[in-house]
């Protein structure tokens, strides 16, 4: 089944109080939406996306979205969170035929919560993400008097994504008329036009951001940094020099008479930089993820390596603290090149640059780098983990 997500970031976080909308807030570094954005594109199970912003701010989700992993189409969307699900529903390419509603305000939301919502939409037509209530829950009349208690042991409290065969869902919001825009999520509608919606587990993480005092939470989930697991990994990796070759060192396109011979780019820098991310993981090596035997990954720049590394990174949970890389080449100089190669690779990455340091050194003429046979490189990477796990 082909997968949409569809993100209502339209609103302006009213309740959160701040002087703009919510989704700008900054999280480690990045505004809340990247984030949201990032855990969709890096889905396995999600093949495009639609962001549905408020009509002032589509430049800037246009930003915020630069170079998606998936394709990505930006909506203007309108004064109710139905309303701008709506506008992203009608903007969806013919072959789309399920959809995946999630609210741009649930940035931590996590891999397994989705695989649970695909899950049941493949055995229901529509599901969505529930946890149950441990609190007793009361109905209460406007001036805060009770007026009956619910049996909570039936009582999900939901989240998104919201998940729906595409027919289902366009057919509930034409059975909703205008008395859609009453609505808070899909499930609703869902319910309005007799349409069964099953609930799968949800998870804590999950949290909608809405008010101030849910950023603590949200940031905990994302960037609890200090708060957990702290590993190293080491990388190395050596390529003889030929003629005839274009010399790529972390990332980046370097002016030499030769240079590295391999299946891919030969870009030492990065690969060293790859191993010593994957072992710092306990997620295998370079040639495990992209064995050099594989015409797949014939000529590719490495950075496509390092760029696929990344979400399995977050995937796992760990999020990288730095990277440390010493370049073994007798030439060319590289010093004029370091801080080019470290914004390629942490573009590559999504991290800050500052986290990514380059040494280059020669070898004396000794051994064979010394004989410029070729150029070699040593990297450490240290990890942190994201989040409790
Ligand atoms: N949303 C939307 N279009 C609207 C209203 C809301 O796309 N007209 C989006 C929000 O941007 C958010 C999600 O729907 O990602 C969930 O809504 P909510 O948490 O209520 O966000 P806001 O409406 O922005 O917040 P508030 O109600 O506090 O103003
Ligand atoms: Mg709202």
């Amino acid at each position: 089944m082909t997968v949409a997500a569809i993100v209502p970031a339209a609103g302006r976080g009213a309740r959160f109080g701040g002087p703009e909308n919510k989704i700008w807030v900054d999280i480690g570094g990045r505004p809340l939406i990247q984030w949201t954005l990032r855990a969709l594109e890096t889905h396995p199970g999600i093949d495009s996306l639609v962001i549905v912003g408020a009509p002032d701010e589509l430049d800037r989700l246009r930003d915020a979205a630069a170079a998606p992993a998936k394709p990505t189409r930006i909506v203007a969307g309108g004064a109710t969170r139905a309303e701008s699900v709506l506008r992203g529903l009608e903007s969806l390419d013919a072959g789309v035929q399920t959809v995946l509603v999630h609210d741009a305000a649930r940035p931590a939301v996590p891999p397994d919560l989705i695989d649970r919502v695909l899950a049941g939409v493949r055995s229901h037509g529509a599901a969505i993400p529930g946890m149950p209530c441990t609190d007793t829950a009361k109905v209460c009349d406007p001036q805060g008097r009770v007026e009956a208690t619910l049996d909570r042991s039936r009582i999900a409290l939901v989240q998104t994504p919201q998940g729906c065969r595409r027919d289902l869902l366009e057919r509930a919001y034409r059975v909703a008329g205008a008395a859609a825009n009453g609505t808070t999520d899909e499930a609703s509608l869902l319910e309005r036009a007799d349409i069964p919606v099953h609930v799968v587990a949800g998870d804590a993480a999950n949290v909608k951001v809405t008010l101030l005092a849910d950023l603590a939470a949200v940031r905990r989930a994302l960037i609890g940094r200090g708060s957990g697991e702290v590993r190293t990994g080491l990388g190395y990796d050596v390529h003889r020099l030929a003629s005839g070759r274009e010399l790529w060192l972390g990332g980046v396109r370097i002016e030499h008479d030769q240079g590295l011979e391999g299946h891919s780019d030969a870009d030492v820098v990065v690969h060293a930089v790859c191993d010593a991310l994957l072992g710092a993981a306990g997620l295998g090596d370079i040639g495990l993820l992209f064995p050099p035997g594989d015409p797949a990954h014939r000529n590719r720049r490495s950075t496509e390596f390092l760029a696929e590394i990344g979400p399995r990174l977050r995937a796992a949970g760990w999020l990288v603290t730095n990277i440390d890389a010493a370049v073994l080449a007798e030439a060319p100089r590289l010093a004029p090149h370091r801080t080019a190669m470290a914004e390629a690779m942490a573009q590559a990455l999504e991290l800050e640059a500052k986290r990514i340091s380059i040494k280059a050194t020669t070898s004396e003429g000794l051994g064979p780098v010394g004989r410029r046979e070729g150029i070699g490189c040593w990297a450490v990477a240290t990890l942190q983990r994201a989040e409790e796990q």
